[in-house]
C-alpha cells in the first residue's frame, strides 16, 4: 500500500534528524510505498537524512522568473525530489488556490518526465450534499490542461475530516473511491490510484485498509511521530 506523510509546516533540521534516526531502522516491506512531504526549506535536510523518497508540498506553476516567495519545480528536482502534492485543501482554502491555479501546476508537472503528481481533492462540510459534483469538477478542471496523464495519484481528503477525528464511513469512502476512479477513467482514459486522507491514525487504519479499491493513505498528524507512523503502516 501507499503511505504518504504530509508533515505540513512542521519540523526543523534537528527534528528531521531524530525522526529518521528511528524511522530508517524500521523494517518496512518493499510492497509498501512511502514518501514524506516536507516544507520547502527542509527538503535538502530530509533528502540527506533518509533513503525514503521525499516529496514537495507545493511548487510554483512557473519554472523560474519573478515569483518572489515561491519554490520552483526545477529547484526541487535538483534536490532529488520528484513527487509533488498539488491542490491540498489548505492551499485551496487558506491560500485561495483555485482549480485553475491547480490546473496550471498539473500542466507543468505532467509535462516533465519522471515527476509524480499527488492531486488532492475533497468536499468541504457545506458541500457534502453535492460531494460527487464537487469532486468531478475538481478532477476535470485540475486535469483539463493535460492530454495524457502520466504519473498522477489522487488523494481524496474530505476537508471536514482533516485534523478533526471525523471520518466518513468505510462504505462512503469505498463509494467515493469507485466514483473517482470511474471519473478519471471516463474523462482521461487513465487508471488512477486513489488514496484516502483525513484523520487516519494507527487505531483506525486497520478498518480503513479493508476498503476495496483503496490504494493507500495520505497522513498528516499521525505521521509526525516516527513510531506512530510506523505502527500505522504495520497496522
Ligand atoms: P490529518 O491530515 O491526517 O492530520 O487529518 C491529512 C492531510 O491534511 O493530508
Amino acid at each position: 500500500m501507499i503511505y504518504y506523510a504530509n508533515w505540513k509546516l512542521n519540523k526543523k533540521q534537528k527534528d528531521i534528524e531524530i525522526y529518521f534516526e528511528k524511522f530508517n531502522e524500521f523494517d518496512i516491506t518493499k510492497q509498501d510505498e512511502i514518501c514524506f512531504f516536507v516544507s520547502s526549506p527542509m527538503l535538502f535536510k530530509a533528502v540527506n537524512s533518509t533513503a525514503y523518497p521525499i516529496g514537495a508540498q507545493n511548487v510554483c506553476y512557473q519554472l523560474s522568473g519573478a515569483f518572489t516567495g515561491e519554490t520552483s519545480l526545477e529547484q526541487v528536482l535538483d534536490l532529488g525530489v520528484s513527487t509533488i502534492l498539488v491542490g491540498h485543501s489548505e492551499r485551496r482554502n487558506i491560500f485561495n488556490e483555485t482549480n485553475d491555479d491547480i490546473a496550471k501546476k498539473v500542466m507543468l508537472l505532467n509535462a516533465q518526465e519522471d515527476v509524480n503528481i499527488v492531486l488532492c481533492i475533497g468536499e468541504r462540510i457545506e458541500e457534502k450534499t453535492r460531494k460527487f459534483e464537487i469532486l468531478q469538477e475538481q478532477i476535470e478542471k485540475a486535469l483539463s490542461s493535460t492530454k495524457k496523464l502520466n504519473r498522477v495519484v489522487i488523494a481524496y481528503e474530505p476537508v471536514w475530516s482533516i485534523g478533526t477525528g471525523l471520518i466518513p464511513t468505510t462504505d462512503e469512502i469505498e463509494e467515493t473511491i469507485v466514483f473517482i476512479k470511474k471519473c478519471v477513467k471516463e474523462c482521461f482514459d487513465y487508471d488512477c490510484k486513489v488514496l484516502y486522507g483525513g484523520s487516519v491514525n494507527e487505531s483506525n487504519v486497520k478498518t480503513l485498509k479493508s476498503i476495496s479499491n483503496l490504494d493507500g493513505f495520505l497522513v498528516g498528524g499521525a505521521s509526525l511521530d516516527a513510531e506512530k507512523f510506523f505502527s500505522l503502516i504495520k497496522g
